[in-house]
């Protein structure tokens, strides 16, 4: 039996995942899974809820309980159109706190695993080749440096109309790599296999064109270089 195909994409916040996913997946007719979505609607419906970022059980069953669709782009939670909601800083800063929760990760689990389907899935995130699709046949690890990452993203809130300043999103980059990186649950780690690649210096088109390549080349001896 032949699996499904996954490229995995992992990385830290603003390194280019989401926009780099969802160009390789056009660009090879493969689904999409924005994995971070999932924990920033989580996020989002605590918030509205007034779920507090450490009640695990209250989080988990709001997590398990998501009334999630996507739609050519666009995400609705029980109705309502989220997709831009779900961006703004205190969502993502809130779902780091969140994710952080054993029993939150496990009630998303399935629901990522879902999205797997014929003829391939581009997924990314934080643990999508260590935990959720460990047999990935490709594994990139999306680094950039924390500037280029601050410059990035106030130039994409600026662009949805969300207040932003460098000073304090470099603040909230670096405190939100750090949660991810030391939690106990799924941390944010290159898996052993992964390959990692720096966009610091990269347009997106370079960066998805690489991907593309590990993608063609992948089995060829030398694309693992860990
Ligand atoms: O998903 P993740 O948080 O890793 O990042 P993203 O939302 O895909 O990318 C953050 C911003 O950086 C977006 O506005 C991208 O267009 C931009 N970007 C860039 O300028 N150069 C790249 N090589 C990759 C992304
Ligand atoms: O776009 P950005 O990189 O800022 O964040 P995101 O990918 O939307 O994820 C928001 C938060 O969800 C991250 O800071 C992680 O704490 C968490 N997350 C996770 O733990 N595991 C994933 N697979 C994806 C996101």
């Amino acid at each position: 039996v032949c699996a499904v195909p996954v490229i995995a994409i992992d990385g830290p916040t603003a390194s280019g995942k989401g926009t780099v996913a969802q160009r390789v997946a056009n660009a090879l007719g493969w689904a999409v899974l924005d994995s971070g979505a999932l924990y920033r609607l989580t996020a989002l419906a605590c918030i509205d809820q007034g779920v507090a970022p450490d009640d695990e059980s209250g989080a988990a069953k709001i997590a398990a309980g998501l009334d999630v669709r996507f739609v050519d782009g666009c995400i609705f939670m029980a109705g309502q159109d989220v997709t831009e909601a779900i961006r703004a800083e205190n969502v993502g800063l809130f779902a780091s706190q969140i994710a952080a929760l054993g029993r939150v990760r496990e009630a998303l689990l399935g629901r990522q695993r879902a999205f797997r389907q014929l003829p391939g899935l581009v997924a990314d995130g934080r643990d999508m080749g260590t935990v959720v699709f460990p047999d990935a046949p490709l594994k990139v690890f999306l680094v950039a440096d924390v500037h280029a990452r601050a410059q990035r993203r106030c130039k994409q809130l600026i662009e949805k109309g969300f207040p932003a300043n460098l000073a304090d999103l470099t603040r909230d980059l670096e405190a939100r790599d750090a949660r991810d990186q030391s939690r106990a649950n799924a941390p944010l780690a290159a898996a052993p296999d992964a390959v990692t690649l720096d966009s610091s210096q990269l347009s997106i088109e370079e960066t998805v064109n690489a991907v593309l390549d590990l993608w063609s080349n992948r089995g060829a001896s030398g694309t693992h270089t860990g």
